[in-house]
């Protein structure tokens, strides 16, 4: 039985930081686990400028404890004003490893997002020839479509149309929640690619809903039936480089979910190795693991593996029922649960 796992220190190629008290609290979490993320421009005011990419990863990189080791890679928040030269410059300066795309409305602080994908085709035809990848939150938002389609019915009116008029742009499709995106994106080019988060993985919508209104299960894209849940866990431990890690790690204070509108995002960054690891087990691939966590990622990204490595030992850790970051009190994905893996150091 394997009992330790050295793999290259992975990477995070999906993640939220926000910025100022709860900035300085959570980005140890993610250090601690990750060599490099890709970090979400979704704060208020949106991180749509080079000027202000650069700034961002001034103050996360001065949240980084003393010792530890991380990278932020940056990402263009993409509204319909979207400059296609700014984002090129940024590309070409080092700032910009990437752009987001948002529809208007989709999720946390998407109101400047994309209201008609129509308005950005300058910049993605930019982006295309720049060789600058796209992240994307695959949902549409037209009151009509029901919330558990509206993965299904994105893939169906806009990106299939949209990587058959641009088939060189690279496209992340991120935090995939349906057995339809795991097939769009394995029979779609090799320019396309998609990143899965352990909540996705692990729980299916019964999670939020059975015995009462769960709020820390509530993430967007929502958790879907156990079939998409099924198709996640094939991809992930397939092997297959097209499907990576991203954590989409997204924390919001314990009374900003316990509310009568909560908010979406799950906080699982502090663990989410373990998280992961636990499912690869238990489908009888860990050998997969690190190609998921460690390899694919930085191959489509085009960056090189990283050189140090991490341990994992089957050793059970337990996960507290709240982390209190200073700014807030948050409680992680599987809080009070004990995993079977645990980060080693
Ligand atoms: C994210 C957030 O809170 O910023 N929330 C979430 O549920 N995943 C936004 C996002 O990635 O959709
Ligand atoms: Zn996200």
């Amino acid at each position: 039985m394997t009992t330790t796992l050295t793999i290259p220190r992975p990477d995070d190629w999906h993640l939220h930081l926000r910025d100022g008290a709860m900035l300085e609290g959570v980005t140890r979490y993610t250090a601690r686990q990750f060599a490099r993320a890709i970090v979400m421009p979704n704060l208020t005011p949106p991180v749509t400028t080079v000027d202000a990419a650069r700034a961002y990863r001034e103050r996360i990189l001065a949240a980084v404890p003393e010792g530890m080791d991380f990278t932020p890679l940056m990402t263009a928040y993409l509204t319909d004003n979207s400059d296609p030269a700014e984002l090129v410059r940024g590309h070409e300066e080092g700032v910009f490893t990437a752009a987001k795309l948002y529809p208007a409305g989709a999720t946390t602080n998407s109101d400047s997002g994309v209201t008609d994908v129509a308005n950005i085709m300058g910049a993605l035809e930019a982006m295309a020839e720049a060789g600058m990848p796209l992240c994307v939150h695959g949902e549409v938002t037209s009151a009509d479509v029901d919330i558990f389609d509206r993965e299904a019915v994105f893939i169906e009116r806009i990106l299939a149309p949209l990587i058959d008029r641009l088939p060189e742009l690279k496209v992340i499709f991120e935090h995939l929640t349906s057995a339809e995106g795991v097939q769009f994106v394995t029979g779609a080019g090799d320019n396309v690619a998609a990143t899965i988060t352990p909540q996705h993985l692990h729980i299916n919508r019964n999670a939020m809903l059975v015995g009462g209104m769960r709020p820390h299960a509530y993430c967007l894209p929502v958790a879907k039936r156990e079939k998409h849940r099924l198709a996640l866990r094939r991809a992930a431990t397939s092997g297959s480089d097209r499907f990576f890690l991203g954590t989409d790690s997204a924390p919001h204070a314990r009374e900003a979910k316990e509310s009568a509108c909560g908010c979406a995002g799950i906080f699982n960054a502090p663990y989410a190795l373990e998280s992961y690891l636990a499912v690869f087990d238990a489908e009888g691939a860990l050998d997969k693991f690190e190609g998921f966590a460690s390899r694919h990622g930085p191959a489509f990204y085009g960056l090189p593996v990283n050189e140090q490595t991490i341990t994992l030992e089957k050793k059970p850790c337990t996960v507290p029922d709240e982390i209190d970051v200073g700014a807030a009190r948050l409680v992680p994905f599987h809080a009070g649960e004990t995993l079977e893996w645990s980060l080693a150091g």
